[in-house]
C-alpha cells in the first residue's frame, strides 16, 4: 500500500476507557488510557454499571486526547476500529456507539474488532519482524486462551480455561491474602519476596485436552491452605503463598504453550493479555522457549493490559482485508474468536 493508513482504535470492554491512533498497523501515534481501577478497588472488583457510566463520561475526552497527541484530526482517519466483544455489554456499547457516531458523521469505514484479537495483535507493535504463524498465549482477567494465529486475522483456538481465567485466579487469591484489586500486579510484586517452592499447590491437568486450562482447583487449594493455617493458629507467610501460587499458574501456562508450539511445528510464541505482564511468566517463558529453540515475543506491560493500540493494530489488518461493519454493529458480550 503506497498510502499511510491511520486508524483510531477504541476499547471500552471492561474498566479502561482507551483510544489510540495507529499508523499502518505497527506504529503508535498516541495511546490514551483512562483506567477506572481506583474506582472499582473500593468494591473489590469491576462493577458493570459504574464501568458503563464512567466510559460514557470519559469516551469523548479520551478520543479527543488520542487525536491531539497524534497530531491528527478526525478528517485524517481512514477508519475506526472498535472492540465489540467479548466484554461487559454496557461498557462495550459506549465504545461501539462512539465509533458508529464518528464513522457516520465523517463517512469513514467502521471495523469491529474481537477483544482477544486485539490482545494477540499487541505484540506486532514493538516487534516489526513478527509475522504469523505463531502460537499466542492470551491470559487476562476474563480469558485464558491458547491460540494459533495462522495468518493475519485467522485464528484457531486450541485451548481455553474450563473455569476461572488466569487473571481472575490472581485477583481472587490476592483478595484472600489481603492484597486487594487488581490482584495480578500485587501478587507479582509480593511473590518476589517469597519462595515459589514453599507450598506445593496443584498444577491442574484437564482430562482429554492437553491444551485446556483449569484454575479453580488451584484457587480452592490456596483458600484451603489459608483456612487450615487459620484453624491451626499458624501465621501465614503471604509472600510464600503468592510465590507458590504464581509458580503453579506460570508452570501450566508455560507447559501448555511450549507443548502447543512443538506439537504444531510452529517456531514462534507470543504472549498477550494482562497476565502477560507477569514477571515470573515472562522469565519462565523466556527460559523454556530458549531451551526449546522457540522465538518469543511479548508486548511491554502497558500494551498487555487493555488499551486502544491493540484494537487499532488488529483493526488495521481487518481493514486491509476488506472487513467493514455496518451501523447495525452491536455489542456482543460473548463473541467467539473468528466470528463476524
Ligand atoms: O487484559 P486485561 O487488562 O483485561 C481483561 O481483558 O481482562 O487483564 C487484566 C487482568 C487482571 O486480572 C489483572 O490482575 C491481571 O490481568 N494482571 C496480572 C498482572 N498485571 C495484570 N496478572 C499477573 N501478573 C501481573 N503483573
Ligand atoms: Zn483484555
Amino acid at each position: 500500500m503506497d498510502q499511510d493508513v491511520l486508524i483510531l482504535g477504541i476499547e471500552t470492554s471492561c474498566d479502561e476507557t482507551a483510544a489510540a491512533v495507529v499508523k499502518n498497523g505497527r506504529e503508535v501515534l498516541s495511546n490514551v488510557i483512562d483506567s477506572q481501577i481506583e474506582l472499582h478497588t473500593l468494591y473489590g472488583g469491576v462493577v458493570p454499571e459504574i464501568a458503563s457510566r464512567k466510559h460514557t463520561e470519559k469516551i469523548n475526552v479520551v478520543i479527543k486526547e488520542a487525536l491531539a497527541k497524534a497530531d491528527v484530526t478526525l478528517d485524517d482517519l481512514d477508519a475506526i476500529a472498535v472492540t465489540y466483544g467479548p466484554g461487559l455489554v454496557g461498557a462495550l456499547l459506549v465504545g461501539v456507539g462512539a465509533a458508529k457516531a464518528i464513522c457516520y458523521a465523517k463517512n469513514i469505514p467502521l471495523v469491529g474488532v474481537h477483544h482477544i484479537e486485539g490482545h494477540i495483535s499487541a505484540a506486532y507493535v514493538e516487534h516489526k519482524e513478527l509475522e504469523p504463524p505463531f502460537v499466542c498465549m492470551v491470559a487476562s482477567g476474563g480469558h485464558s486462551h491458547l491460540v494459533i494465529c495462522k495468518d493475519y486475522g485467522e485464528y484457531e483456538v486450541i485451548g481455553r480455561t474450563l473455569d476461572d481465567a488466569a487473571g481472575e485466579a490472581f485477583d481472587k487469591v490476592a483478595r484472600a491474602i489481603g492484597l486487594g484489586y487488581p490482584g495480578g500486579p500485587k501478587v507479582d510484586k509480593l511473590a518476589k519476596e517469597g519462595n515459589p517452592e514453599a507450598i506445593a499447590f496443584p498444577r491442574a491437568k484437564v482430562d482429554g485436552s492437553v491444551y485446556d486450562f483449569s484454575f479453580s482447583g488451584l484457587k480452592s487449594a490456596v483458600l484451603n491452605y489459608l483456612n487450615q493455617c487459620e484453624m491451626k493458629g499458624e501465621e501465614v507467610n503471604t509472600a510464600d503463598v503468592a510465590a507458590s501460587f504464581q509458580a503453579a499458574v506460570v508452570d501450566v501456562l508455560v507447559d501448555h504453550t511450549v507443548r502447543a508450539a512443538k506439537d504444531k511445528g510452529i517456531d514462534t510464541v507470543t504472549l498477550g493479555g494482562g497476565v502477560a505482564s507477569n514477571s515470573a511468566l515472562r522469565e519462565q517463558m523466556k527460559i523454556r522457549c530458549k531451551s526449546e529453540g522457540l522465538k518469543l515475543y511479548y508486548p511491554s506491560p502497558v500494551l498487555c493490559t487493555d488499551n486502544g493500540v491493540m484494537i487499532g493494530v488488529a483493526g488495521y489488518y481487518e481493514y486491509i482485508k476488506g472487513v467493514r461493519h455496518g451501523y447495525d454493529l452491536n455489542a456482543v458480550p460473548n463473541l467467539k474468536l473468528g466470528e463476524r
